[in-house]
C-alpha cells in the first residue's frame, strides 16, 4: 500500500446520517439546537473523540474518565450510560471503524448572559465521522509528517478537553499555510503538545514526552504509548522538553485517537535526524497496531 499522509485533517466522509441528541437518535438533517446553547454562543462545552473499532470503543474506560474531569472542570453534572448510547450511535451508523465526536454544553437559557443557571439542562450531542484503520496496515503505509513550532496561546486548562478550539485552528491553519501538517506548540520554551495530538521525542534510545500538567490534554493514546513502552522494556520520561533537544532528537512522534502514533520527519523546514521513520516508531507502531488486533479479538 501506497503511504498517505496520516491525520491531514480532511477526510472524505462517508455519509453518517444518524446522531445522538438529547437522549434521541435523529437523522442528521433533523438535529437542531437553540441558537442560545451556550455551545454555540460561549463554546461552553466539553467533547471527546472516540475511536471504535469494529463496532467497539477503544480504550472506551479511559475516555469516559477523561470526559467526566473536563465535566467536573466546567461543573457540568450529568449522567448517561455512555458505553451504551455510543455503542448503539455506531451500530445505526453502520458499525466498522468509526470515531465519534461526543460534546455536551451547558445548555440553553434563551438569552445570552455569562452567568449560567446551576439548574440548566445540557445538550448532548454525538455523531460518527470514519476513521482510518491502521491495524491490518504495516508501517509502510504511515507517511512521516512535517510540523511548525509556534506559540501556545491557549488557557491554563489544557487538560480539559473544551470546544473553545480558536488557538489550535489558528495555528494549525498557520501549519498548512506553511506547507506542514501539524503546529506543535512552545509556551514559556518549553514544548507543550500539538494543535490536536500529544508529542514524543526520542533520544538514545529513550522515549520522552511532556509532562502531564494543566497545560495539556491527557491523552488516552499518549498514555497507552507510556503504557506499551512500560511493559516492552522501553525506557521512557516524562520531562520538559526545548526547542533544542526536540530538533536535535533522533525520532519526533505525535499520538492521537484518530491518528494513533505518527512520525514527524521535519520540523520548521528542518529534517529530524535524517529525515525518515525512525525504528523506534516502527517498533512502538507495530506493539501499537498489536494491542489494537489483540483487542479486536477479545484478548485485552
Ligand atoms: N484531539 N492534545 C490535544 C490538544 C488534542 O486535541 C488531542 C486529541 C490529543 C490526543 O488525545 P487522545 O490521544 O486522547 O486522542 C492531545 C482529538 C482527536 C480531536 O480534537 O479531534
Amino acid at each position: 500500500m501506497d503511504a498517505r499522509p496520516f491525520g491531514s485533517g480532511i477526510c472524505r466522509y462517508r455519509n453518517m446520517e444518524t446522531v445522538y441528541l438529547n437522549d434521541k437518535f435523529v437523522a442528521a438533517d433533523q438535529a437542531q439546537v437553540s441558537v442560545f446553547d451556550r455551545g454555540f454562543l460561549f463554546g461552553d462545552s466539553v467533547y471527546e473523540v472516540i475511536p471504535f473499532y469494529q463496532g467497539q470503543g477503544f480504550r472506551l474506560d479511559e475516555h469516559l474518565a477523561r470526559l467526566e474531569h473536563s465535566l467536573r472542570g466546567i461543573q457540568i453534572s450529568i449522567a448517561r450510560d455512555w458505553k451504551a448510547i455510543l455503542t448503539e450511535l455506531v451500530a445505526k451508523n453502520g458499525g466498522g471503524n468509526l470515531s465519534v465526536y461526543l460534546q455536551i454544553s451547558r445548555g440553553s437559557s434563551g438569552q445570552r448572559s455569562h452567568a449560567y443557571d446551576e439548574q440548566m439542562q445540557p445538550t448532548v450531542f454525538a455523531c460518527c465521522n470514519p476513521i482510518r484503520d491502521i491495524y491490518d496496515e504495516g508501517p509502510d503505509s504511515i507517511a512521516g509528517i512535517s510540523a511548525i513550532v509556534t506559540a501556545d496561546l491557549r488557557w491554563h486548562r489544557c487538560d480539559i478537553k473544551a470546544t473553545g478550539l480558536l488557538p489550535n485552528i489558528l495555528v494549525m491553519q498557520q501549519a498548512r499555510q506553511a506547507g506542514a501538517t501539524e503546529a506543535l506548540m512552545i509556551r514559556d520554551g518549553l514544548l507543550t503538545e500539538g494543535a490536536s495530538c500529544n508529542l514524543f521525542m526520542v533520544d538514545k534510545g529513550v522515549i520522552y514526552t511532556p509532562k502531564r500538567s494543566s497545560e495539556i490534554l491527557g491523552g488516552t493514546t499518549r498514555e497507552l504509548i507510556l503504557e506499551l513502552a512500560a511493559v516492552n522494556g522501553i525506557p521512557t520520561q516524562e520531562v520538559d522538553i526545548d526547542y533544542d533537544h526536540l530538533m536535535n532528537a533522533d525520532e519526533v512522534w505525535i499520538s492521537s485517537s484518530t491518528r494513533a502514533v505518527v512520525p514527524v520527519i521535519k520540523i520548521d523546514d528542518q529534517l529530524i535526524a535524517d529525515g525518515k521513520k525512525g525504528p523506534l516508531w516502527a517498533r512502538m507502531f507495530e506493539l501499537f497496531t498489536r494491542y489494537q488486533r489483540d483487542l479486536m479479538q477479545g484478548g485485552v
